[in-house]
């Protein structure tokens, strides 16, 4: 059964920040199937490195556009993401039932933040470029 499973209801339609969700979801997916199937302990240590690589590359993103665009809730934010980053330091890639139980918390975490967090940002993000291009 797949954990991390994309659907239409993730969408916050900014298509760059679609994109980078859409990714986070497949790396999760196959770094759940990869634990799954068996695999090497260091095709596991990969898999985990890409997908936290990803998800920092993505948060900076995201907190990028917020300070760019004078977002109010910036700090609120922000701070649901160190949970997540606080969460990832504490997983030990050699132990696949830590990683396990770090991939849980992070679907989980993923489809609330996107769906609330991310979509205030969203909305917010919408609006400062129609008033740019206004
Ligand atoms: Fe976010
Ligand atoms: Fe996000």
């Amino acid at each position: 059964m797949s954990l991390f499973r994309w659907g239409s209801e993730h969408e916050i339609y900014l298509p760059e920040i679609d994109a980078e969700h859409r990714g986070l979801f497949l790396a999760g997916e196959e770094l759940h199937r990869a634990l799954a199937a068996g695999a090497t302990p260091d095709r596991i240590k990969e898999g985990l490195h890409s997908l936290l690589q990803l998800t920092e590359a993505h948060f900076l993103h995201e907190e990028r556009l917020m300070r760019a665009s004078g977002f109010e809730a910036y700090e609120w934010h922000r701070r649901q993401h160190d949970t997540l980053r606080k969460r990832a330091r504490e997983i030990d890639g050699g132990d696949n039932l830590s990683v396990t139980a770090a991939l849980d918390y992070l679907a989980g975490w993923l489809r609330d933040h996107t769906s609330v967090a991310d979509r205030i940002m969203a909305a917010h993000i919408r609006n400062w470029g129609r008033r740019k291009a206004a």
